[in-house]
C-alpha cells in the first residue's frame, strides 16, 4: 500500500544541516496498524508529514497504491492530501466555535457535497467513535479524549486510503489515552483502516501490529507484535 524508499529530509544547509530522515525504506501493507517509536528529535513527525503530504522530502521515492506521490504535481497532491489521507494531531486541532458534527462535516462541505449528505456523513464519522450523541457539542464542552476522537471521527469521515496520528494521546490521561486506542484499534479490526501512529508510550504497543522503530533518522528495528 506505501512503498517508501531511501528518503531523505535534510533541513538547513551547510554545517548546519540537521539530517531529519536519512536514508529511510519500508512498506506498509493495507489493513495494517503501525506504530512508530524513537527518542525525541529522532523524526517521526517529519517522516509523519511527508508521507501525508504536508511536507516534501529532499530526496527518495513515496508511492501509494503505486502511485508515485513523491513526484505528483502541487494540485493533485492537495487533491490527495484533501480526500485520501486522513491527519490526527496532538492537539485536535479543531474549530471552537462549532460543533463536533460541523467540525466533522466542513470537509465534506469543502469537498462540494450537500450540507445534508455532509451531516449524514458526519454522524456515520462521529458513531464509529462512539460519539453520535455529542453531536452538537463545541470543543469546551468535550473532554481531551472526546475532542481527539472527535477529530479522529473527521479523519475518517472521508474514507481515506489511510490514516496518519502524530502522538495522538500525548495530551491525555490514560483513561482518554484508552478510550482513543480503543476507537482506532476498532477502526482496524472492524473496518481494515490503515493506520500509522506515531507514540512514545510503550503500553500503545498492545494495540498495534507492528513497530517501526527510529534513531537518529534512520530505522533501526521493525517487528511484528505477538497477539496477546
Ligand atoms: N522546520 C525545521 N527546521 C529545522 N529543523 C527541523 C525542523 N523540523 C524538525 N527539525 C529537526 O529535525 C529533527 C527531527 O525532528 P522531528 O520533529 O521529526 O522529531 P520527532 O521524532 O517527531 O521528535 P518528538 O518526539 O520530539 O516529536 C530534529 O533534530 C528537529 O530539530
Ligand atoms: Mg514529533
Amino acid at each position: 500500500m506505501i512503498t517508501v524508499k531511501d528518503l531523505k529530509r535534510y533541513y538547513g544547509s551547510g554545517d548546519m544541516t540537521v539530517k531529519a530522515l536519512n536514508g529511510v525504506s519500508f512498506e506498509i501493507n493495507k489493513g495494517e496498524f503501525v506504530a512508530i517509536m524513537g527518542a525525541s528529535g529522532c523524526g517521526k513527525t517529519t517522516l509523519l508529514r511527508i508521507l501525508a503530504l504536508l511536507d516534501d522530502a529532499t530526496d527518495g521515492e513515496y508511492t501509494i497504491r503505486g502511485l508515485k506521490v513523491s513526484s505528483l504535481p502541487e494540485a493533485e497532491r492537495s487533491y490527495y492530501r484533501l480526500t485520501q489521507v486522513g491527519y490526527v494531531f496532538q492537539d485536535y486541532a479543531l474549530i471552537n466555535e462549532m460543533t463536533a458534527a460541523e467540525n466533522v462535516y466542513i470537509l465534506s462541505m469543502m469537498e462540494g457535497k450537500s450540507k445534508k449528505e455532509s451531516y449524514k456523513v458526519a454522524l456515520e464519522a462521529l458513531d464509529k467513535v462512539g460519539l453520535k450523541d455529542k453531536h452538537d457539542r463545541i470543543p469546551d464542552e468535550l473532554s481531551g479524549g472526546e475532542k481527539q476522537r472527535v477529530a479522529i471521527a473527521r479523519a475518517i469521515a472521508k474514507k481515506p486510503d489511510i490514516m496518519f496520528a502524530d502522538e495522538p494521546c500525548a495530551n491525555l490521561d490514560t483513561r482518554n489515552s484508552e478510550q482513543v486506542l480503543e476507537v482506532f484499534k476498532d477502526l482496524n479490526d472492524n473496518y481494515g483502516q490503515t493506520i500509522v501512529m506515531v507514540t512514545h508510550e510503550p503500553w500503545h504497543v498492545k494495540y498495534v501490529d507492528r513497530v517501526i522503530t527510529f534513531q537518529d533518522g534512520v530505522l533501526v528495528s521493525d517487528e511484528w507484535v505477538e497477539e496477546q
